[in-house]
């Protein structure tokens, strides 16, 4: 099928090379020509594993190419819509400028019998809104939402095998048209039996909210319950072992440490409240309030426990921090955990050197006043704590006697619970997990 992919980001760019990877004809339009110059030549423009592979792959293939020109998407039969709706600045409601700029720039080329598949993160009733300008304009074209699942760091796996594909289409024949052509466009994924679930416009919206408040939920449960083992002296890791073997509840999603942060969880459930507000539904997700509160409280903690680990005052301690990137395998650092609770430390006086493999750059561009060392053992060097952060393999894998051989002090907080806490006590290290004793 000939396809276009509007907004080239974390979502558009792997989106548009999936469906290369397909056998789909693709072209993946975005307004950034800088990042539009890269993906041409085959460059991913963040870190993504198995992206830069696949690119390469598929542009030999002639079968995806990238422009800058929004009319270069004519001719394709489905276009999706992946552009990013951030927060707005000084509210809680999702930014849908970009989103709305975009389908004005594609109602110009829209033919006759085309779909246009919504895949961003919208406010309910986004769908509704956009598809009446749709039929103003080209009641032969039709509109449908198809939500993203992607997980940042799976993203490739992810959109070639979801575990499930939701189409919001209107009621029909034009609704089951777009889903017929939705069909053909994921024909591979659904022949290895991946679920679809077909629904009117504001269920399939809400359907991606409500996911990712859950996830966001569980994750808050779970630092809850840190909380409480903190001061009852119970392991929390154990805690979610033991209720996570519960099929009903599930191990997944249950670790607690410093939160969830990036560019999905914290400001989805910040819309999904807004947008229920305005709908008169804001009792419902008070809730929701409370699960960004304990997230919030994390990252104070972290603090907290950093100051009592060094001796009881952060003022010129030298703090290093392993991990920048809101989670491991990837480079993204929007509303990153890990770089909030650094800035944080610098600010009350600590002198904070932050190491990562891949977020850096992006990360010295949010946060200039801090130390950034891309060489770990250059990091580590004279530290009073180090700070486990973001779960990459390689701090996971850090020996506690080389490492205790070149910091000053050996004080570690395991921000993410992944250490063995008795191995790094038994090489002298004071080991500081989160909800363990
Ligand atoms: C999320 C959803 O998982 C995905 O389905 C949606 O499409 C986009 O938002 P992503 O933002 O890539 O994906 O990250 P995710 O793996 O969900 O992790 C979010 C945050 O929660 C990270 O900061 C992570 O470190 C944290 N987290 C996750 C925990 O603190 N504990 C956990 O048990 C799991």
């Amino acid at each position: 099928m000939r396809i276009s992919v509007i907004g080239c980001g974390y979502l558009g760019a792997v989106h548009a090379a999936c469906m290369a990877k397909l056998g789909h004809e693709v072209v993946g339009v975005d307004v950034d020509e800088r990042r539009i110059a890269e993906l041409q030549e085959g460059r991913a423009p963040f870190f993504e594993p198995g992206l830069a592979e696949l690119l390469e792959e598929v542009l030999v293939s002639g079968r995806l190419k990238f422009s800058s020109n929004p009319s270069d998407i004519k001719g394709a039969q489905v276009h999706f819509l992946c552009v990013g709706t951030p927060q707005r600045k000084g509210e809680y409601a999702a930014d849908l400028r970009h989103l709305d700029a975009a389908f004005s720039g594609l109602l110009d080329s829209v033919e006759p019998g085309n779909v246009i598949v919504g895949k961003s993160t919208v406010p309910v009733g986004t769908a509704a809104r956009l598809a009446e300008r749709l039929q103003e304009r080209h009641p032969d074209a039709v509109l449908a939402w198809n939500p993203e699942f992607l997980r940042e760091g799976f993203a490739v796996k992810d959109t070639l095998h979801p575990d499930r594909f939701v189409y919001g289409v209107p009621s029909g024949d034009a609704g089951a048209g777009a889903a017929a052509m939705l069909d053909g466009v994921y024909a591979a994924a659904l022949a290895e039996g991946t679920q679809r679930f077909i629904t009117d416009y504001a269920t399939a919206e809400l359907v991606k909210t409500a996911a990712n408040s859950f996830l966001a939920t569980k994750i808050s449960f779970i630092n809850a319950m840190a909380e409480v083992c903190d001061a009852a002296g119970a392991d929390v890791t154990l805690l979610a072992d033991a209720i996570g073997a519960d099929e009903r509840i599930g191990r997944k999603f249950l670790n607690a440490g410093i939160g969830f942060g990036g560019g999905c969880l914290p400001k989805d459930i910040r819309a999904f409240m807004a947008r229920a507000g305005e709908l008169g539904a804001d009792q419902a997700l008070t809730f929701l309030r409370e699960v960004d509160d304990i997230n919030v409280r994390r990252r104070i903690r972290v603090v907290e426990l950093t100051r009592t680990l060094v001796g009881g005052s952060l003022l010129g301690k030298r703090i290093t921090v392993l991990g920048a990137a809101f989670k491991p395998d990837s480079d993204d650092v929007r509303d990153s955990p890990a770089l909030s609770i650094a800035a944080q430390l610098q600010l009350q006086g600590a002198d904070v050197t932050v190491t990562d493999p891949q977020a850096l750059s992006n990360a010295r561009g949010r946060f200039p006043e801090l130390t950034f060392e891309p060489d770990l053992d250059a990091a580590l060097e004279k530290a009073d704590a180090l700070l486990l952060l973001t779960e990459w393999d390689e701090y996971r894998e850090l020996s506690p006697t080389a490492a205790g051989a070149v910091v000053r002090h050996r004080n570690i907080l395991d921000g993410r619970n992944v250490l063995d806490a008795a191995q790094w006590r038994s090489a002298g290290w004071n080991y500081q997990g989160i909800g363990r004793p």
